[in-house]
């Protein structure tokens, strides 16, 4: 391994308007379905990975998240495929910060492990071009992938077994149809079932799940049309479309995943009033309780006052679109 031996990134959020929720391959981590996504400028990780060289890979590892040292097998395992691409066996030292909360459904695993595929791979001595990083992050985690880029971006499912064409690839850039988040927060402790863990019981046991797959590819194109032709209320309503369709098959699956509890029941309604009032906000929720609501830029301030008013909303917090992972100064 030659020239630098460590590197700091910076990778921020995404949030799906087109869930990806399913594998079909778990061990090179190839999603069952294509997605796509939003970038956020407000959720950021930003992590600096050094290779020792006078240390000896994986037992001398090291992974500070949020100043606690952590066991990773994920942040191990995607050492280990940098490692093995740059021809090492240094170990690294990885220190890792949130700027939000942690496994809260807010999609830390997404900037985290963008990040660490970017300076993991810089301080490898490696010059992996998007693609490239894009499919590497998604061996630490699918969604991750996507946070590579910035803006609008699509995650594409690919039909290969050795998973290198799915990768997520940049539709729009956030210069072009600037858009808002609100993100209303109901509940701060992580989340009960890892998303990993919550999709593997969903392709095994919910009787949804082979339509899921099977209408996936009609709902995406809806979507790039949408974006295509920057149509909040199309984007809006496909948005949510995919949403409650993926709760519907978290609901169906044996043990059933619930992730919302009476906070977020109630931020979908506000978000559902504010439409009726004339407002064009439209709601989204992943693996946890959080309703992230999509809106103008000009009515964020209006959605997140309504937001912050409603029962069960512990706090707001409002991102623009953001841009890809990218080195920044240690
Ligand atoms: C509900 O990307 O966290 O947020 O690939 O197993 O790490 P792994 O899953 P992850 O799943 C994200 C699921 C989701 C929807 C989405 O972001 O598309």
């Amino acid at each position: 391994m030659d020239g630098r031996h460590s590197a700091t990134a910076r990778a921020h959020s995404n949030i799906a308007l087109i869930k990806y929720w399913g594998k079909r391959d778990d061990t090179l981590n190839i999603p069952a379905v294509g997605s796509i996504s939003i970038t956020l400028d407000a959720l950021a990780t930003d992590t600096h990975v050094e290779f020792r060289p006078n240390l000896g890979a994986r037992q001398t590892d090291e992974f500070w998240l949020n100043g606690a040292l952590t066991q990773s097998p994920r942040v191990l395992g995607l050492l280990d495929l940098v490692r093995e691409r740059a021809g090492t066996t240094q170990g690294a030292v990885v220190t890792s910060s949130n700027d939000f909360l942690t496994g809260a459904g807010l999609a830390s695993s997404a900037s985290g492990f963008a990040a660490l595929a970017l300076a993991a791979s810089t301080a490898a001595g490696l010059a992996l071009n998007a693609r490239e990083l894009s499919i590497l992050a998604r061996r630490g985690s699918g969604s991750a992938a996507r946070s590579i880029f910035g803006g609008y971006v699509e995650m594409h499912a690919g039909s290969r077994d050795d998973g290198a064409d799915a990768y997520a690839e940049p539709i729009l850039s956030p210069d072009h149809w600037p858009l808002s988040v609100v993100v209303a927060i109901t509940a701060a402790g992580p989340k009960a079932i890892s998303s990993t863990h919550g999709m593997a019981g969903s392709r095994a046991t919910s009787p949804f799940f082979p339509a899921w797959v099977d209408t996936s590819e009609q709902n995406l194109a809806e979507m790039r049309a949408a974006i295509a032709g920057h149509d909040l209320a199309q984007l809006g309503e496909l948005t949510e479309y995919s949403c409650l369709k993926l709760h519907a098959l978290m609901l169906t699956s044996r043990p059933a995943l619930i992730y919302w509890n009476a906070g977020t029941i109630a931020a979908m309604g506000t978000v559902r009033e504010l439409r009726a009032q004339g407002v064009a906000v439209y709601f989204t929720i992943d693996a946890g309780p959080q309703v992230k609501a999509l809106c103008a830029p000009a009515d964020a301030a209006l959605v997140a006052h309504a937001l912050a008013a409603t029962p069960g909303v512990l706090q707001t917090r409002m991102s623009a679109l953001g841009r890809g992972a990218h080195l920044v100064a240690a």
